[in-house]
């Protein structure tokens, strides 16, 4: 896994050789701090999951369509006051779909 994770970057950017992606998978991490620090420990509490992840992946998930994900973080963000700038809630908004939802974009 922590070796997975460590080529993962070089080799995406080998492959693609792209400032774009570089700024992608830069945004993704962003997102993830974002995730983990903000968002993680009241879905875990909320779900009654015990775990922050499984509210995206909840067989009655809200969430439909990217645009579904996009209006749901910036409720979860304005409703509770979390004090994300925009690009903090695109890059995380980018991130879930990344890592849980997957909708094309
Ligand atoms: C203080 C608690 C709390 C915090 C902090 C919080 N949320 Fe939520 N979030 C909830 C609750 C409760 C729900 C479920 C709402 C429902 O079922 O209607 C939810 C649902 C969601 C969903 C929909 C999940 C699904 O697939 O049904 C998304 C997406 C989401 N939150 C994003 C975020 C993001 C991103 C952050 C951090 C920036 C965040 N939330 C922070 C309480 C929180």
């Amino acid at each position: 896994m922590k070796f997975a994770a460590l080529i993962r970057k070089p080799l995406a950017l080998a492959i693609f050789g792209l400032s774009a992606n570089v700024f992608a998978s830069l945004n993704l991490e962003n997102g993830k701090d974002i995730d983990q620090t903000k968002c993680y420990s009241c879905h875990a509490k909320k779900s009654g999951f015990g775990n922050g992840d499984m509210i995206y992946t909840r067989g009655d998930s809200k969430v439909r369509s990217m645009a579904n994900l996009k209006k749901m973080v910036g409720l979860c963000n304005t409703e509770l006051r979390l004090d994300l700038f925009p690009e903090d809630e695109v890059d995380v908004a980018a991130y879930l779909n990344h890592q849980f939802y997957k909708f094309k974009p």
